[in-house]
């Protein structure tokens, strides 16, 4: 995509892919015997629930939630709203995150308490990225993809004002938002 917003590339399609395989083959081996319900966080999440579930050798089942932590601005103010609440009752679900990115932490550590008060039989979490040291609390992440550089990045289910989430690897972003 020829666009000077799109900055420098931190993680590319092939870096993406093949971490993606190792985590789906991580998964499959911690949770064989008890397939995992994979709930994604809309709509950031939406490439990385799509090819990290194909790379898990198990019977997953798919759910979806969005919340709105910051609406189109780009800073975390801590108050997470659900607009779309889970469909499945999670009671003895062993229910696996997944999520985009965490920043702050702080609409993870949400949706971790939520979660976690429906009687899930064990509850972890799937983040593709993690930005680098700016977790208010220990986000306390089962798995993670990448650690990336405390800048705004866009592509792979990520984006601004709904845009470049189409990109097939991970870039900063130079544009203003
Ligand atoms: P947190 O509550 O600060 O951890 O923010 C988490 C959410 O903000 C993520 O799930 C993303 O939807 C969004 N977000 C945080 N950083 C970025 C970024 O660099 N690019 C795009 N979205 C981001
Ligand atoms: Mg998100």
């Amino acid at each position: 995509m020829n666009d000077s917003a799109i900055g420098r590339i931190v993680v590319t399609e092939d870096q993406l892919q093949e971490r993606v395989a190792e985590l789906g083959q991580e998964i499959t081996a911690d949770y064989a015997g008890r397939p995992p319900l994979l709930v994604g966080v809309l709509k950031g999440a939406c490439m990385f629930m799509s090819d990290l579930s194909r790379a898990i050798e198990l019977p997953v089942e798919f759910d979806f939630m969005a919340v709105s932590s910051y609406g189109s601005a780009t800073r975390s103010s801590g108050v997470v709203r659900i607009l779309k609440d889970l469909d499945i009752d999670l009671t003895g679900r062993h229910v696996l995150i997944v999520e985009d990115i965490v920043d702050s932490g702080l609409t993870l550590a949400y949706l971790r308490k939520n979660l976690a008060a429906r009687y899930p039989a064990s509850l972890e979490v799937c983040a593709l990225l993690l930005k680098e040291g700016l977790q208010r609390t220990d986000p306390d992440l089962r798995y993670v993809g990448f650690t990336v550089p405390p800048a705004f990045v866009i592509g792979y289910g990520l984006d601004v004002a709904e845009r470049y989430r189409n990109l097939p690897y991970i870039a900063e972003y130079f544009g203003d938002h």
